[in-house]
């Protein structure tokens, strides 16, 4: 019996639309998830792999036209059109209502409705929210128990009035008259990911496949949550969050936001080079952030595991990872080994003599395609992971020391800058960026602007989201993190990268942590505050006077060249872009045209 009366009322209304045969609210015990691995292996869509070696470990092989998150079919429904902003698909919420509830009739037709209450966040944090997810779908029940907290205490929680984040999701494929199931239903033809940022509703139909279908990951944790957190004065965040110790045992938090291939997850549990420094991870994809009655900013990681990219982790690019994955796991679309075990691009220098790939075929060194699907997952408890902090599931959160930005830049933007002001670290953040084409020598590449990582994630209008960046900064009272903007990616003149990236970046970190206690030196410029040149410990890495003079430089031409370019990519959002942004812009021309002035 369900002692939240709301909470009844709407599983009622979504059985009596969606009829589904049975009706099963989630417990989050290991039966339940054993369970649901019993009607996966018998629906042939999953394998046990070989227990001797990765023990309770799981490969799923999904349909191949469902395999990614599908940003052509993610909706902001707000009632204007505005308030979505130009860089989000939109939908009025009556029209987008009337479609789903036409495509949910029936949809759930001899199939099981699972419902499962999740807390992203520990359950009971000030910063955790919560969420009910309704799904057809056993696969998404496993992953929901590994990446959120799932189950009774959750209710407990709830009790008999909170307040929860409806989700609902079906895979699309009623199963009328007897018919059979196929292993990994989907349809891809009628595919919506529908967010309701003002009843704060999620629907999701057609799609079994990541963020399209584990609804608490990006379209709760920051879609629904970014409104949330505007309506509310907090942060929610595409951030990894790293815990750093120095040598004589002082700690510092720090928050990243990177865009998707910028190297995130390996950055969130970075192995660091430096000797009796330790880097932790307390997240490694989204972070959530209130301030606490102190003026700081305390962040949880509002996920309970991590569902990363496979193709590229092995132990050399990501050790920590790797160790995480040695059981209770779940790997889909990644290729399956002769001894049960499995494989993916880059996972070891020599790829196996054989194995079968993502699509169930065979596979030799010789096929031309790749063995694992480029976007192949695993799925496993945050807990496994060798670094992870103690306090990762602290229920006051972390304080935050530091904010970082960073894109794939080849050309202009240093290794790190610091914002002189929150103000400037907010125009840092909006105007993140990576090169689509590679840079020729000594110019820019056409640039994909993503702006605090949230390009696909912000489920309002940008100009209002850097809006309530600036109001965050503006509070009375508050401590606010130091901002900086990194870059791993910068090439030299042949195109070579100049920055070994990796653990080395624990360098870079250390001279965060050491402005963050008022120890390092730095000089001011016209993009905030840059090491000196020998701010940074570079010893043993090989590099010159000339590669690090180049990596810490303020390129005047190439800033001033990006200003227009910067202003075009504003334009498109009219009045609603904040004063501040522009002047920001502004003093960056005068700045740099003054030190121009001053080289010439
Ligand atoms: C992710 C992403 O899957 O950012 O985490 O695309
Ligand atoms: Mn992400």
């Amino acid at each position: 019996m369900l002692k939240h009366s709301r909470l009844a009322a709407w599983i009622d209304d979504m059985k009596t639309l969606c009829q589904p045969d049975h009706l099963v609210i989630c417990d989050g015990s290991s039966q339940e998830y054993d369970s649901m691995w019993e009607l996966l292996l018998a629906a042939g869509v999953a394998k046990k792999l070989n227990e001797e070696i990765r023990p309770n470990s799981y490969l799923v092989r999904s349909d191949p036209a469902d395999v990614a998150r599908v940003e052509s079919r993610t909706f902001i429904c707000t009632e204007a059109e505005i308030d979505a902003g130009p860089t989000n698909h939109w939908t009025a919420p009556d029209e987008m209502h009337t479609r789903l509830k036409g495509l949910f009739a029936g949809c759930m037709r001899g199939r099981t409705m699972y419902v499962i209450p999740y807390s992203m966040g520990p359950v009971g944090s000030p910063i955790a929210h919560i969420g009910v997810e309704i799904t057809d779908s056993p696969y998404v029940v496993t992953n929901m128990h590994i990446m959120t907290r799932v189950g009774q205490a959750v209710l407990d929680e709830l009790g008999t009035d909170g307040e929860f984040v409806p989700c609902v999701h079906s895979v699309g494929v009623p199963l009328v008259d007897g018919a059979s199931d196929v292993p990994w239903p989907c349809n891809p033809e009628n595919l919506y990911i529908a967010h309701f940022p003002t009843t704060r509703e999620i629907w999701s139909f057609g799609s079994g496949y990541g963020g399209n279908a584990l609804l608490g990951k990006k379209c709760f944790a920051l879609r629904i949550a970014s409104a949330m957190a505007r309506d509310e004065g907090w942060l929610a965040e595409h951030m990894l969050i790293l815990k750093l110790t120095n040598p004589e045992g002082v700690v510092h938090y720090v928050t990243g936001a990177f865009p998707s291939a910028c190297g995130k997850t390996n950055l969130a549990m970075l192995i660091p080079t430096i000797p009796d420094w330790k880097v932790e991870t307390v997240g490694d994809d989204i972070c959530w952030m209130k301030f606490g009655d102190d003026g700081q900013l305390y962040a949880i990681n509002p996920e309970a595991g991590f569902f990363g990219v496979a193709p590229g982790t092995g132990m050399h690019s990501n050790a920590n990872a790797m160790l995480s994955l040695t059981k209770d796991c779940i790997f889909t679309n990644v290729a399956e080994t002769d001894d049960g075990d499995v494989w993916w691009e880059d996972m070891t220098k020599v790829p196996p003599a054989h194995l079968i790939d993502w699509k169930g075929n065979d596979w030799t060194p010789a096929s031309k395609e790749p063995a694992a699907h480029p976007n192949a997952r695993f799925t496993v408890s945050a807990a496994q992971c060798p670094a992870i902090a103690d306090e990762w599931e602290d229920l006051k959160g972390v304080p935050i020391s530091a904010i970082l930005f960073g894109g794939r830049r080849a050309t202009v933007v240093p290794l790190v800058n610091e914002a002189a002001s929150w103000q400037q670290g907010t125009f840092f953040g909006s105007i993140v960026s990576s090169e689509k084409t590679a840079a020729a020598v000594g110019k820019i590449g056409e640039l994909r602007r993503d702006p605090m990582a949230m390009l696909p994630f912000c489920g309002y209008n940008m100009a209002d989201y850097w809006s309530h960046w600036m109001a965050t900064g503006n509070k009375p009272g508050v401590r606010l993190p130091k901002i900086y903007y990194v870059n791993w990616f910068r090439k030299d003149d042949n195109g070579k990268f100049m920055w070994p990236g990796f653990g080395e970046n624990s360098r870079v970190l250390k001279w965060i942590f050491e402005r963050c206690e008022g120890t390092a030196e730095c000089i001011e410029t016209p993009i905030g505050n840059l090491p000196t040149l020998d701010a940074i410990d570079f010893d043993g890495l090989g590099l010159s006077d000339a590669d690090i003079a180049q990596l810490l430089r303020v390129e005047i031409e190439g800033w001033l060249s990006e200003i227009p370019l910067i202003e075009e990519y504003y334009a498109q959002f009219g009045d609603r872009l904040p004063a501040e942004l522009t002047s920001e812009l502004n003093n960056l021309r005068d700045k740099l045209q003054a030190a121009k002035s001053e080289v010439a």
